[in-house]
């Protein structure tokens, strides 16, 4: 069995994120997504509309995911790939080659992001038609 991991925060779920998860789905045959706790967010000057929780129970009900686990540090990728037994990393590519010392570990891919959509510009769009 092939085991993917994927990192973010996925808050106001959109197509951009679904196209991401079908992509990393189809890497491999189970998809663990470690999505980032509020606490983590708050360190990154981060706040979500939904809670960690919310946000794990929208994530869980979609088929491509398998499994949800909490991202608390930046630091943990080395010890989750390992734990889990992973061998494809992937994660959109606003963050091409910021893990590549995962290499050593499993495979890395940055996917190409969804052009026109993020969490940051529905909010923005919609913060303006208000
Ligand atoms: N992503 C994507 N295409 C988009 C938006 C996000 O492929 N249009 C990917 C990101 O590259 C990441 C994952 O979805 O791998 C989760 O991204 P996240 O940061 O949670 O979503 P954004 O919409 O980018 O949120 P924000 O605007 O707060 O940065």
């Amino acid at each position: 069995m092939q085991r993917v991991i994927t990192y973010g925060t996925y808050d106001l779920l959109h197509y951009g994120h679904i196209e991401l998860l079908r992509r990393a789905r189809s890497l491999g045959d189970y998809l663990v997504v470690a999505l980032s706790t509020d606490e983590f967010n708050a360190g990154k000057g981060k706040k979500c509309y939904y809670s960690w929780e919310e946000r794990r129970r929208m994530l869980e009900s979609i088929r491509f995911v398998d499994l949800v686990i909490p991202e608390t540090t930046w630091e943990q990728k080395v010890d989750d790939v390992a734990r889990y037994n992973i061998d494809t990393f992937v994660i959109g590519d606003d963050w091409e080659g910021k893990f590549d010392f995962l290499r050593d570990q499993c495979e890395v891919v940055y996917l190409p992001r969804t052009p026109d959509i993020s969490t940051t510009r529905i909010k923005t769009d919609l913060h303006q038609r208000a």
